[in-house]
């Protein structure tokens, strides 16, 4: 600390009992001197050239992205996932999909190339994902379809399923989104009740899996993962639901670690950082980590007049990010609302390169949702994040060593 802050903060101290606005004056000049004083000399030049695993170490945040093989395996795509990450999160290689193609053949390729990566590169690795409805192997749903496979059956390959994987990989993966996605998105929200697995298992079976988890790698943090459940709904819906659910997982010993965010906001919406807090504080509350875990921001980007095709696209890479200054605020609000709960662990976004982007695919005319334009600069998203990574230093309980193992 500065020998002037000091000095402020002492006066800060000693006004206490003075009238109400010299207090706030005297808080006031603190704060913008701590603030000159961060940015002034070497912190300045620290936070500008610092990567975002670097800064997040200093603050005992890990800084993570989804990975998919072409940034594995692309050089310079290669390069940005090793130096500014400490966490990756396959996009799809650990999904069952992948990694069972037909009944009892197996595809280890792409998960196991990722996880040796992240090892290579001293990053840890968020296993995505064990139960989901979405990206099942086709002979698993059309066996259940078409009566071959029974629910009994279904069961017992829902646990060896997750026992072979999670077994694979015992001891290499921080956290595991063991269930995703099974709120409902209506107001009041609940478990779906026509979700895949809980219409043919019922919903005892969340307990079931966290156990099969727990049970094939006792040391990795087990998560309930989904959207909208930090309040970015602006209703608390699935907020409510989520907490609910895990709440009483947690009442029945379930060996439930984290709640995971996913954090995908689109600018057309509404977003309350405060709200985020409170929710993130909450779960907490219960003794749970909590982690940001699929974070963008999307937007509506310029068009073609012809066929609507994002102009954020490999063919026509144009960075639009001029067009859209309040991604930045929005992802520098969800970090800071990561950074404000201390059992928040990591902070992830959904991939980092626009042109890598599963936005334009899914949602006609909009993209621009990343931290790297389509040329692979980083952008203003990009920036505000390393600046708020700095800034964040002075957080007492984010304070203490920069060892990444923290
Ligand atoms: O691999 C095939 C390829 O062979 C084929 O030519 C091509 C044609 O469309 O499809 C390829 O598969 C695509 C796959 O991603 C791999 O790129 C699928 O069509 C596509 O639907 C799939 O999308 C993934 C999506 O989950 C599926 O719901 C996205 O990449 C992935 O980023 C996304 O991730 C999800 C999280 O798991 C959960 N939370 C939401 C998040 C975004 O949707």
């Amino acid at each position: 600390m500065t020998k002037s802050f000091r000095t402020i903060l002492a006066g800060s101290r000693r006004s206490e009992g003075a009238p109400r606005n010299v207090r706030l004056m005297v808080a006031v000049a603190a704060g913008v001197l701590m603030l000159a004083g961060a940015a002034s000399a070497d912190e300045a030049s620290t936070s500008a050239s610092s990567t975002l695993r670097e800064l997040g170490a200093q603050v005992q945040l890990r800084i993570g992205t989804a990975a998919v093989p072409n940034d594995l395996s692309d050089p310079t795509l290669a390069q940005i996932t090793a130096d500014q990450f400490s966490v990756l999160t396959p996009g799809n290689e650990m999904k069952w999909q992948v990694v069972e193609p037909s009944p009892g053949t197996f595809n280890w390729t792409g998960a196991d190339n990722l996880v040796n990566f992240a090892e290579e590169h001293r990053e840890r690795v968020r296993g995505h994902t064990l139960v989901w409805h979405n990206q099942l192997p086709n002979w698993l749903t059309q066996g259940v379809a078409n009566g071959t496979i029974s629910d009994a059956q279904l069961r017992d390959l829902l646990h060896q399923h997750i026992t072979t994987e999670v077994s694979r990989y015992r001891g290499r993966i921080w956290q595991w989104d063991v269930v995703n996605e099974m709120m409902t998105d209506s107001n009041p929200s609940q478990l779906n009740p026509n979700d895949f697995w809980i219409a043919h298992l019922g919903a005892g079976l969340l307990a079931d899996v966290f156990r099969w988890a727990h049970a094939a790698d006792p040391d990795a943090l087990l998560c309930y993962n989904d959207y909208n459940i930090a309040g970015e709904d602006g209703s608390n819906a699935k907020f409510n639901a989520a907490f609910t659910t895990v709440k009483s997982l947690l009442a029945q010993k379930v060996p439930i670690d984290c709640v995971g965010d996913q954090g995908h906001l689109d600018l057309q919406f509404g977003f309350n950082p405060i709200l985020m807090t409170q929710d993130l504080r909450a779960y907490a509350s219960l003794g749970l980590k909590v982690a940001i875990t699929e974070a963008d921001v999307r937007t509506f980007v310029e068009t073609t007049d012809s066929d609507q095709t994002p102009i954020v696209s490999k063919t026509d890479p144009t960075p639009s990010h001029t067009a859209n200054p309040a991604g930045a605020d929005w992802y520098v609000g969800m970090l800071q609302s990561c950074l404000a709960v201390k059992a928040c662990i990591s902070f992830t976004v959904w991939g980092f390169a626009d042109a890598e982007s599963w936005i334009p695919g899914t949602f006609k005319g909009e993209g621009d949702a990343d931290l790297y334009d389509v040329n692979l600069n980083p952008k203003p998203q990009y920036t505000a994040l390393q600046q708020t990574l700095s800034l964040a230093r002075g957080a007492p309980h984010r304070g203490g060593s920069s060892r990444e193992e923290d």
